[in-house]
């Protein structure tokens, strides 16, 4: 089943358009990254999803309901991260999540146990100082806590580890894959390593769609690409080689396309002319490569 399925979604504010016609389907249990570079409107979809904006047409289910503008039921099966998250400064972590549960109604010892379990989850277990001398990792820490609390079928984190060191986006990321267990996760990012750590599947948004999306090992095999680069030992074996395939040399380097020759012509040719390759390897593009041709930069 689909925890949350957007269709044709649409948005402008003014004369400019953000979202044309947005689709994206999140797999239940899954950890879905919704990449997007700055201003691509991650954080525009993501309140429409929580009905903190209205959208101007398309439709948004979560847990097959629809998604309504104001006060939406769906609501109760999503936990939410904002970008920039605010906290009580004076509160510690435990009154601050024995505050959520209160004002979200649940009962006194589900609130213990349950903050309990989350702030053991994100590190924060022994944390007994006040929430305003925390550093930016442990505030999202504890913005996944309080996100966490009520037992949400989603939850949707907005750029949980952009303003974080290398270190910091490990512990959010630990956290949100082992929250895959009790949820699914959506979470936008422009840190395609992110991507490649945790996500199961992933979409990229662009000019106001989805221009590709998928599971991670579809994308990946979207990645490889259909070549080899050929070293050789000397300079002349490799003019060669080129010559013979009709490919460019850069010294001993030759780089090769499978789809102009087969790989076993290119072995043949070598053994019949008995040159040693050095190295043969198979050229795979990155995530990071895959993406800038997908937005065509
Ligand atoms: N309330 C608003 N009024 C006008 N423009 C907005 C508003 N909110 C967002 N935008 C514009 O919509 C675009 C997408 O923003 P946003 O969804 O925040 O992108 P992202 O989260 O992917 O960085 C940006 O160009 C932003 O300036
Ligand atoms: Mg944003």
């Amino acid at each position: 089943m689909n925890i949350l399925e957007i269709s044709e979604l649409r948005k402008s504010f003014g004369d400019k358009t953000v979202l044309d016609g947005l689709t994206l389907n999140v797999p239940e249990h899954s950890i879905y990254g919704f990449i997007g570079r700055s201003g691509a409107g991650k954080t525009t979809t993501m309140k429409i999803v929580l009905g903190l904006l209205r959208s101007d047409s398309g439709e948004v289910r979560v847990a097959e309901e629809k998604v309504s503008f104001g006060e939406t039921a769906t609501n109760r099966f999503i936990g939410y991260l904002p970008d920039v998250p605010e906290f009580y400064g004076f509160m510690t972590a435990a009154e601050y999540l024995r505050f959520c549960g209160e004002i979200t109604g649940m009962q006194g010892d589900d609130i213990k146990t349950r903050s309990a379990e989350l702030l053991e989850a994100v590190g924060l277990k022994n944390e007994k100082h006040r929430i305003k001398g925390y550093s930016r990792g442990m505030k999202q820490r504890l913005g996944i806590a309080q996100a966490l609390l009520g037992r949400p079928k989603l939850l949707i984190c907005d750029e949980p580890t952009s303003a974080l060191d290398p270190v910091g986006r490990k512990e959010i990321l630990d956290i949100l894959q082992n929250a895959r267990e009790q949820t699914t996760v959506l979470f936008s990012t422009h840190i395609l390593s992110d991507i490649d750590k945790i996500c199961t599947d992933a979409a990229i948004l662009e000019g106001g769609k989805i221009c590709l999306s998928g599971g991670i090992s579809d994308l990946r095999s979207k990645m490889s690409s259909e070549g080899y680069e050929l070293e050789l030992s000397r300079p002349e074996e490799a003019a060669i080689i080129a010559e013979a395939f009709g490919c460019e040399t850069e010294g001993c380097r030759i780089v090769f396309s499978e789809k102009q020759h087969s790989i076993g012509d290119l072995m043949r040719s070598l053994a019949d002319r008995s040159i040693r390759p050095v190295h043969l390897t198979r050229l795979e593009r990155t995530l990071d490569e895959l993406f800038a041709e997908v937005i065509g930069k």
